[in-house]
This record gives C-alpha cells, structure tokens and sequence, in this order.
C-alpha cells in the first residue's frame, strides 16, 4: 500500500518507523516531514497546512490511506477533504475532531453523561469570568477554547493573577506564543483546580468499537522538577506505574467507551485516536482534557512498545472492524527524553549544526526521533523548539532512563538544553 503520514514532529517520526515495519506498506511519504523521516519515507515539502496541495498529492501518487498525525489538520477538516477525494484517512472526521477542538463542547459533554473531572464554567466576557474565579477559590484554572499547542492553559495561584490572566486571554494572549491566531481566546474556561498526578492513555476507535492501547506519562513544564511554562512535552515514558491495570480498565469504562457512544447519539462518528488525559487525583481519575490523536512526545515512547502492525490496526480503525482486534504491548520500559533549543517554549535560534547524532544512535536500545530538523548541506541542523527525542527502551524505567541520558550525552548544538530528570515520578515510586 502506498501510504501518506502528514506532520513532521518527533510523533510523526515515531508513527513513519512503525508504519515502515508494517508487511502491508510499499512506499511511505511524508509530508513535509524532517530530517529524520526522511530516512524511512519520501518526504515532500508540501505544508501540513495546503490541503489541496495535499489532496492533488496524494491523488497523484495513488495513496492507499493517508495518517493525520496533528489535532490543527483534523480539527481544520483534512480527513474530510481527503475522503471526499476518495482516499481513506485516519480521522476523527472535522465534527468529530470538536472532541479535542473546544474544550467548552467537551466539558459540557462532561457534565451530559457523567464524566468526572473539575468543575466549570464557560465565559464570553471577564467580569463574570473573574467573579467564578474567586467562588471557585485558588489556584484556578484559565483556559482559552480552541487548539492551543498545551500552551493555553493558566493556572493562577492568586486572585491577581487570576484577574490578569483572565483580562490577558480576553485580549487575544496567546495569539503570539504558539502562532495560534485567532482561535484560542474568543471563549474561555473558568475550571477547578485538580490536585493529582497526571497520566496519558490512549486508545483506538472505529466509530463503535474501541480498544485499549496503552498509557504513557508527560513532562509539560519546561524545567526540572516540573517548573516553568508549560510546553508541548519535554519527556515522556510508557509504562506509567500510576496508570495500573485497574485504573486502564476503569478509562476505557469511565471515559472512553460513553464518549464514543454519546458521539454516536449524537450522529458523530468517532474513528480514530482518543487520547485521554487524566488527573489521578485522591478521589479517583479526573477527565483534564481529551485529544484526537497521539501525542507528543507519547508516540515516542508507544511505537518502541508496540508488538502489532500499527497500520494493520489504523486501517481497521478506519473501515470500521476493530472487533475483536487487539494490539499487544512489550513489556519493557521506554522513554524519551526531549532536547530543545534554547528559549522554548518561547523564541530560539534556528540552523545550528547538531553534533553526535550517529555516536548516540548505536547505543544499545537506543532510537533517536526528529522533530525540528532539516538536512543543509549535508550537515543536520535544528529548526526547531523540540529538536530531538532521544528514545531508549529498558527493562525498567531506570534502565530506559540510563540509555537515554547516555545518548543525551553524546549529542550537542549550540543552545540546545533538556531536562535532567525524565522519568522521577516513576523512579520515585
Ligand atoms: P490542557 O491544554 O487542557 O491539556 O491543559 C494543559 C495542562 O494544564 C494539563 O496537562 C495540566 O497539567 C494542566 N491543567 C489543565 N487543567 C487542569 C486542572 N483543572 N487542574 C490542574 N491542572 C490542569
Ligand atoms: N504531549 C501532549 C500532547 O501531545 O498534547
């Protein structure tokens, strides 16, 4: 099968190297993809934003079933515009993708069937806003609606930053940080603030049937320790211990089985990804927000676990048969650590020579995933915030902590930085 994966993040990397392992694949491309991907696919620098551009592609090369790795191109409506081409693609469709899309739409959803997760409420001007800010009591939580990159959530400690924060979205803040433009910031969410540790689980659904993939553990902020701004991930690990056995049985019977049927009520077919993010808090597992795809750097961490073919279960996803389908995991542990350059998550400088990528890749267990990369010259050079995900696989999380970090070590450009404790909640317990 010829097969298109549209992104060009550490994710898409992780989803091209599991796809290019599948018996069913003949020619892999990759739109616009980096330099990573380009040494498993043929990468082609249409922008993940044309989609005609895309979709004339993809007419032309005869594609068989086109990956949507990115929220921005389901949300916008590419699985659509490619279905109506009459190509098959991963969606959710554009009406379904509103799952991840407004997180308004979700709450409210929340509260319908019974999910549980904080308590909210949705505002079109601050003065309300702020009066639920201070019933609700701190820290709060401020959020615009709309797709914000992870980066559109405020939690204020104080009245004073609440107020500002909220005056700050109102006025159209994050427009600038995450090149979001207009869509974050016309609606806001007003919600409680939940006290836990934090989990992500995913899992795959054809409309009707949904099955269980597997959990990973994220690292917003951008320091050690968990400080500084949010970013869209700097380290992940899969297994999380937090995520036990009992608590992914609950996800799929809580959250994600009556998200997907109250979708079919409403007319939404829900095929794809979900992916869940959880609060465990002391009372149980809380809904914080669901996405419509994999994340990143979650698939950094699923793919090098992933004993089925990926796009033997993708397809079946999308032609409706997952029933009785079902994907099995490795036991070891892997984990990713993210190298970033200097000032993500705001701005940084671009086209340093990056130096020791084939020295850390032939380390045991070890797989290195692009992000922000471009081949110049001959040399590879980072482009990006998230430049690197440096990949190890274990037999515990310390032993895939150990391997990555030894990679780490080996690799260098002007102004890159990472975070030095990938993996502490898991090693803590
Ligand atoms: P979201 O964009 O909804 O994923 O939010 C980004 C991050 O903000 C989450 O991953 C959490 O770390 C944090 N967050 C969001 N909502 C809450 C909440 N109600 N309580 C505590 N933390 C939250
Ligand atoms: N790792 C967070 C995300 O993909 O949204």
């Amino acid at each position: 099968m010829n097969i298109l994966l549209v992104g060009s993040g550490g994710r898409e990397h992780a989803l091209a190297w599991a796809l290019c392992a599948s018996p069913l694949l003949s020619k892999l491309y990759c739109t616009p993809g980096n330099a990573g991907i380009a040494e498993v696919a043929e990468c082609v620098a249409i922008p993940a934003t044309d989609f005609p551009a895309l979709v004339e592609f993809a007419k032309s090369k005869r594609i068989d079933f086109a990956v949507i790795a990115a929220d921005a191109q389901l949300v916008a409506g590419l699985w659509d515009q490619f279905e109506a081409a009459g190509i098959r693609a991963l969606g959710p469709s554009k009406a379904a993708a509103v799952l991840e899309g407004s997180k308004g739409f979700v709450k409210d959803l929340c509260a319908e069937i019974g999910i549980p997760t904080a308590a909210y409420r949705r505002f079109r001007e601050p003065a309300a806003a702020k009066h639920f800010a201070d019933t609700i009591g701190f820290p709060v939580v401020i959020k615009a609606d709309g797709l914000a990159a992870g980066k559109g959530v405020i939690i204020a400690a104080s009245k004073a930053q609440s107020d500002r924060a909220i005056d700050f979205m109102f006025e159209g803040g994050f427009g600038g940080i995450a090149g979001l433009g207009a869509s974050a910031g016309h609606e806001i969410v007003v919600e409680e603030f939940m006290e836990g540790e934090e989990a992500s689980f995913f899992a795959l659904s054809d409309g009707k049937i949904v099955i269980p993939l597997a959990g990973a553990q994220d690292h917003k902020r951008v320091g050690d320790g968990d400080t500084g701004p949010n970013t869209g991930g700097m380290g992940a690990y899969s297994p999380a211990p937090v995520l036990t056995a009992a608590l992914e049985i609950q996800a799929m019977e809580l959250f994600v089985r009556p998200t997907v049927a109250a979708f079919a009520r409403k007319g939404l077919t829900y095929m794809g990804v979900l992916y869940l993010g959880l609060m465990i808090t002391k009372n149980g597992p809380k809904l914080v927000e669901y996405n419509c795809r994999f994340g990143d750097p979650e698939a950094q961490v699923l793919m090098p676990r992933l004993k089925g073919d990926l796009l033997t279960a993708l397809l079946a996803a999308r032609d409706g048969v997952l029933s009785g389908f079902d994907l099995r995991w490795r036991d070891e542990a892997a984990l990713t650590v993210v190298m970033a350059s200097k000032g993500y998550p705001g701005s940084y400088e671009k086209g340093h020579e990056i130096f020791g990528l084939d020295a850390a890749a032939s380390l045991p267990g070890v797989t290195l995933f692009h992000a922000g990369t471009e081949r110049r010259d001959g040399k590879i050079v980072a482009v990006g915030g998230r430049v690197l995900n440096v990949t190890a696989i274990g037999h515990t999380v310390a032993e895939a902590q150990q391997r990555a970090y030894d990679a780490v070590s080996r690799i260098h450009w002007q102004g890159s930085f990472h975070r030095a404790d990938i993996g502490w909640r898991a090693l803590r317990r």
